[in-house]
């Protein structure tokens, strides 16, 4: 059941003296949305290219559905719809006149499976109309389109939402979650930590060609989850923390508050009633990824 659709293997990639992968083991398994984050130049799309045999990895090696990917064997990638960069499309045709180009490349995309993708992306309605005159998100859905039309297992996606503005944003991302509804297994890029909070179940924080965290959206944000809580003697409290139980690496007093990490405010209060002591304020913080994005791609000093 929990089938491995994408898997690296130590994969790595270096250009001349530059490491753009440095080695990096993960698995995406079938159904899931998985975001893979990390800040401009650290090795996303490189990675992409090599999961879709257009990059010859240096070290390591790529599986799509448990068979080996290479330039030179890319059968596994007629499973696959992938979307690199800007869409490519005919401006002053069609969606529907666009879809039919590309369906040429397939041996069993008719006229009904054009329907049925410009009715998944939302663009049924406005598939007559030249797609000069379309929105940044209705030409990314366009992409999506031609990307779905052999109804692939996996979509892997490389800053599918770089360049749109909110509305196209949001237009994406709804699209990708709907997709992942009907089962279709995603894999995306991006640089935007608000983005992958909003659209992955699990992602892969990459830094410099390393991956430095993965994991569920959800965990590691709990991880690294600051909780400030006020109380009138923060060392004291402090104190009954570190006897309930809670290790000391994750307390920090700071004037009035204690600072507890990867506890949740009610436990925090619980600990601290158990004390008699009974918190005036308390305040999650670093509720998004963002702050965990941000400390772990920080640089070392
Ligand atoms: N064809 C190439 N030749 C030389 N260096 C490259 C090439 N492609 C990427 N790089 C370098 O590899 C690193 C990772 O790039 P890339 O995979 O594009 O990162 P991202 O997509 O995360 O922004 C960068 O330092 C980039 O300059
Ligand atoms: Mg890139």
């Amino acid at each position: 059941m929990n089938e491995i659709v994408l898997q690296t293997f130590d994969l790595a990639k270096q250009y001349g003296p530059v490491r753009a992968v440095a080695g990096i083991d993960l698995p995406v398994y079938r159904g899931e949305v998985y975001g893979f984050l990390g800040p401009n130049g650290a090795g996303k799309t490189t990675t992409i290219g090599m999961a879709l045999g257009l990059i010859h990895p240096t070290t390591g090696r790529v599986e799509l559905f448990g068979q080996p990917v290479s330039p030179a064997h890319v059968t596994p990638l007629r499973r696959v719809g992938a979307l690199v960069g800007a869409p490519s499309y005919v401006p002053y045709f069609s969606a529907r006149r666009n879809l039919q180009l590309v369906a040429r490349l397939y041996p069993d995309v008719g006229a009904a499976r054009i329907d049925e993708v410009l009715e998944m992306v939302g663009l049924a309605q406005a598939a007559n109309r030249p797609v000069r005159g379309y929105s940044m998100g209705m030409k990314q859905r366009l992409g999506l389109a031609a990307a779905l039309l052999h109804k692939p297992e996996l979509i892997i996606l490389d800053e599918p939402t770089n360049g749109l503005d909110p509305a196209g944003m949001r237009e994406v991302r709804d699209l990708l979650r709907s997709l992942a509804g009907g089962g279709t297994t995603i894999f995306l890029s991006s640089h935007l930590l608000h983005e992958v909070e909003q659209t992955c179940d699990r992602v892969a924080v990459l830094k410099q060609g390393q991956i430095v965290a993965q994991g569920r959206v959800s965990e590691l944000l709990g991880q690294r989850q600051v909780v400030r809580v006020r109380v009138p003697l923060p060392t004291v409290a402090r104190e009954a923390l570190l006897q309930s139980g809670v290790p000391a690496d994750q307390i920090r007093t700071n004037g009035s508050y204690v600072e507890v990490t990867g506890l949740p405010g009610e436990q925090i209060v619980e600990r601290l009633a158990a004390h008699a002591i009974y918190p005036g304020e308390v305040i999650a913080q670093g509720t998004d990824l963002e702050e965990t994005f941000l400390e772990l791609t920080r640089e070392a000093v």
